[in-house]
Order: C-alpha cells, then structure tokens, then sequence
C-alpha cells in the first residue's frame, strides 16, 4: 500500500486514508458480512431489500390538533407517503393533559394534543389503520397511546393482530438525551416488559420499540458513540423482558432500531453495516437467540436535524439528500428525510412535499434500488465498516463496566461522553476547521427572508374544551372504577396494560393515566453527578 499522508478524521475519530486498498481489508470478508438477508446481516436484513420492496417513506409529522395532523396525514398519504409517524406535543409526551398547569404554552406545539380515545379516534379519522403502518414518538406514556390506537382501531373492526406500527419507548435514551422521561428506571424497564408481553399476546406485528441512537447523535453522539449507547440501552431492554420472565425469541423479533443518517455518507454508510454486524452476534452469542428474525437489526433513519441551517435555508436540500443517500446505501428500513425550513420552524407544507419527493427520486430515478448493499467490497467502507465495529464494542465495554447501561447512565457516563464530543465539534465549527456552509464559509451578505408556518395559540383553549366536554359527557364512576383498578396492579407484578386499556375505553385521559402512575411509581430524578 503506499504511505500516503494521513488524511482527515472521519467523525468517530479514527484517520481517512487518502487512498485504501487490499491489504485494508483482512481476509474472510464474505464470511464476515454474509449474503444479504443472512447472518451477520451487514449487507442487509432481507435477501432482496430493495429489489423487492424500497425502504418506507415515513415523514415525522404532527403538530396543533388531532383534525390539523389529520389532515397533513391525508395530505402525506396522497403523496405518496408509505407510512404514518405521529409527532407528539410535549404534554402528550410527558403524561399530562393539555389543560394540566405545566403543558401551558406547550399545547399542539412540536407535535400534536392527545389526552383522550376521541383524540386519537379524530388524528386516524378516515385512515383505515389495517392497511398502514403507523409509528408512534412517544417514550414514557408509549404504551398509553398504543393502547388508545388499538381502541380506535377496534371501534373500526380491525382487530389487533392486524395493526402495524412502531411506538418508539425507549425511555433509556431519554435520560441520556431529550428528557422526555417521566418514571424512574425501574418502573419504566417493567412498562416497556408489560409492552413486549402484552403486544406479543394481543398485537403480534406490532413493533415494540424503536431503540435510539438518533437523539444522541443530535445532541454530539459521534457514530461509535452512537451505535454503541445504542445497542447497550438494547441489551438492557433485552435483559429487563427476560427478567420478566419473556424467552427472548418472543419478544427479539420486534425490537426495532432508529438511528441519524449524517452527510459524511462513506462512514454512515459503514455505521449502519457494523450495527447490523454486532447485533446480530450479540443475540445469538450472548442471549442465545434462534428466530433469525431475532438477529435482525431493522432500523428507521432520519436525515441529521442538527446539521439543518437556518441560513441559506435551501441549501439544505443538497444535505439533506445527501444524508437520505447514506440511509439508504446503508440499507434502512424506513426513511425521513427532513424539510429544508425546519432549522427554522415547523415545515411548511411545500417544504414536506419536498422532502418526500427527495425520497421518490431517490427510489424512482436513480438505480439504488437495483441491487443490494452497493458498497459491499469496497476498500474504504470494508475497512470503516470494520473500525467503526471494534470501537462500538469496546465503547460497549466501557459501559458494561457500571454493569449496566442503566447504572452508566445515573454515573452520567454517556451524558459526560457525548458532551465533550459535542463541544469538540462546536470548537471545530468556530475555528472553521469543520466546514459549514453557509454559517462560517460561503456565507451572503443579507438572508432573504421567510416566513415559516405558525402554530395557532388558540389550539390550547380548543383541546382544553373538549376534555371539559369529554369530563362532563363520561361515566365518571366508571372512570374512577378502572382507575383503581389500574392503581392495583401498577402496586403489583401484573401486567399494567390490561387495566390501563379499559381505563382508556372508559375515556379516562392520558394525563389520569400517567397520574394514576405516577402516584404509585414516583417521577425520575437525574443525579446530579454530571
Ligand atoms: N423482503 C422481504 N420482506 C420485506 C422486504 C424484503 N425486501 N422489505 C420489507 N419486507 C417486509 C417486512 O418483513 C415487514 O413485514 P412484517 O411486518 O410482517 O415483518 C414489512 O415488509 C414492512 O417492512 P419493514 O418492517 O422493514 O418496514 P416498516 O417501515 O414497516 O418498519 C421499522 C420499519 C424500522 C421496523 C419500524 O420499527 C418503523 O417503521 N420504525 C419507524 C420509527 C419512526 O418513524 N420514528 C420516528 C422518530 S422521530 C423522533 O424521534 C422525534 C424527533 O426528535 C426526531
């Protein structure tokens, strides 16, 4: 090989060559990737991946009241969306009704408002639910509102195995990153058990988790740290359903994965290969798994938000297909790509379509969908496939040494971790030793302006009418009834999801719910040794 000069970093910290070659790739390379829809997976989940079927184009999307995201989702579906994925408003997301003191200011504002089954009947009003596959952003209350879709999809007579979506409830990460955790971890790992347990019962398809790694790498995650937090928060997830008593082929075969795709394509590309690789041999070496569909890695991507620019906005366009490009070179599953306007407010309804249509090109006019795992045997990818692979394990063993992910996570390890990768980055920024275009090169004198989408502030006073209504018009004894009930076994070892579904039917609210748990398992606390 000849001695170049070292080129740059690549995002994980390890050198570029500047040129790569044989000798960077070790022997034994087909036995290490396996054919494409066989064990290790690195070249993809499926024998055909897209050759059969492309990736699902799912746009996050939600915002205001259930009718406005109802009709954004129309709006989606008829052009030519694949999948649902329901965005939450932050009360939503931390277990309290739109008319609870704190969700002030907050209501229908990153996502959309729902306390109650009618809620949610009006967000899937015309959506016939067994022919989409809807995912849902939602951690602590996650099982609440899969709960609230399996009601107002058996009011339409479609029963729950033939319901298909995703709930995200990987409250792990939230402690890590974002925030949007209500219980401590203890009552939150028995929630997302009672979830693979009762959805393994009464709703098969479902996917019961979507473990993150996308929030950490926005908030500074490089993609070893990335990948590595990712699948630690998944072996606890792993250990947690067989503490209670699941056998791991039961419940494995729905976990699913979300991870960012960033514009360096090369190591994304490679990020996606070497998290398919070790998680497959974690399942099958260290839990003994034997449902192939057990070592499979399925994962949904989202284009990088954190690298958007509010300045030249329509310059992230050019990223962002860049970024999809990686995603899909890398074999997702399913695929947002964001609007080019989101760095500054919530998308107009052009720039969504926009965003979709980069995904159709994509797909449609260029030839990705020809073949599978395109960049199998090529020097550099091999070669970052496997750097990125030795860091994620050893990463995991630094993790490991608390125990647990969990007992990193209240020693702030991950925090710390990610913390300094991103405050490398942001000196990397001002220096303008990295590169943004836009913002520290190639920068314009004066921005044009524009005018993004507004959420209406009327939208709280509307969903704080409507649950006086819903309070008024239910039995309310019978609300207090399956309340008590549901406070009963959340006090116990039984599955909670079972009272919390006929708490629900009865109308009682999501905020009731969370409240009723609250009560009986307290609130998270974050140490304060960061
Ligand atoms: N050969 C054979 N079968 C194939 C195939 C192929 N080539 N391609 C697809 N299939 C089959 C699959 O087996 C599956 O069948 P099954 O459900 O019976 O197993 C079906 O076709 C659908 O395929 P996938 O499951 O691969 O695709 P989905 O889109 O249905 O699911 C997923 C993808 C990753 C498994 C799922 O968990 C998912 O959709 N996740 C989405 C998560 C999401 O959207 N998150 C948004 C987060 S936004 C956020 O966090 C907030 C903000 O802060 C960013």
């Amino acid at each position: 090989m000849p001695v170049m000069s070292e080129g740059r970093s690549s995002e994980s910290g390890f050198p570029i060559r500047a040129v790569y070659d044989a000798d960077d790739v070790p022997g034994g390379l087909a036995a290490r990737l396996g054919a494409p829809g066989e064990f290790p997976y690195a070249r993809g989940v499926y024998p055909t991946m897209y050759t059969s079927r492309p990736w699902t184009m799912r746009q996050y999307a939600g915002f205001g009241t259930a009718a406005e995201s109802n009709a954004r989702y129309h709006q989606l579906l008829a052009a030519g969306t694949m999948g649902l994925s329901v965005a939450f408003d932050l009360p939503t997301q931390m277990g309290y009704d739109s008319d609870h003191p704190v969700a002030h200011g907050e209501v229908g504002k990153v996502g959309v408002a729902i306390d109650s089954v009618e809620d949610m009947r009006t967000l899937f009003a015309g959506i016939p639910l067994d022919q989409v596959s809807t995912s849902m952003t939602i951690n602590a209350p996650g099982s609440v509102l899969l709960l609230l879709y399996q009601l107002v999809a058996e009011e339409s007579g479609v029963a729950g195995p033939a319901l298909n979506g995703t709930i995200q409830n990987d409250i792990l990460k939230e402690y890590i990153a974002r925030g949007t955790y209500i219980f401590p971890p203890k009552p939150s790992l028995r929630l997302v058990a009672d979830t693979f347990g009762y959805c393994r019962k009464e709703v098969p398809r479902w996917n019961t988790i979507s473990i993150s790694g996308y929030h950490m790498a926005e908030a500074g995650a490089t993609p070893v740290q990335e990948i590595a937090f990712t699948l630690a928060n998944g072996i606890s997830y792993v250990r947690a359903a067989l503490a209670a008593g699941l056998a791991v082929d039961d419940f494995a075969p729905r976990l699913s994965f979300f991870f960012v795709a960033r514009t360096t394509l090369l190591e994304e590309v490679a990020k996606f290969r070497a998290a398919r690789r070790i998680w497959a041999h974690l399942m099958r070496d260290e839990f003994g798994a034997r449902n192939p569909k057990s070592l499979m890695l399925r994962f949904h991507t989202q284009t990088a938000g954190v690298q958007l620019t509010a300045q030249q906005p329509e310059v992230n366009l050019v990223r962002v297909a860049v970024q999809g490009l990686a995603a899909v070179l890398g074999g997702t599953q399913s695929l947002h790509t964001n609007s080019f306007d989101e760095a500054i407010a919530l998308p107009t309804e052009k720039a969504a379509r926009l965003a979709l249509r980069t995904q159709q090109v994509l797909a449609h006019e260029t030839d990705l969908t020809a073949t599978v795992d395109p960049f199998a045997g090529s020097y550099v990818v091999e070669s970052m496939t496997d750097e990125i692979e030795s860091g994620v394990r050893e990463l995991m063993g630094r993790v490991a040494e608390y125990g647990s992910a969990v007992e990193a996570i209240e020693a702030g390890f991950q925090k710390r971790e990610i913390e300094s990768s991103a405050y490398r980055v942001a000196q990397e920024i001002e220096s303008g030793d990295r590169v943004v275009v836009g913002v520290n090169r190639f920068t314009v004198d004066e921005e044009e302006p524009y005018q993004p989408l507004r959420v209406d502030p009327a939208i709280e006073a509307a969903q704080r009418e409507r649950l006086a209504r819903l309070r008024a018009d239910r039995d309310s004894a019978a609300v207090e009834h399956a309340l008590a009930d549901l406070r009963t076994v959340a006090s116990g070892t039984e599955n909670v999801l079972y009272p919390m579904k006929e708490a629900l039917r009865a109308r009682a609210t999501v905020g009731e719910v969370c409240g009723v748990l609250r009560e009986v398992w307290g609130t998270y606390r974050p140490s304060d040794r960061f």
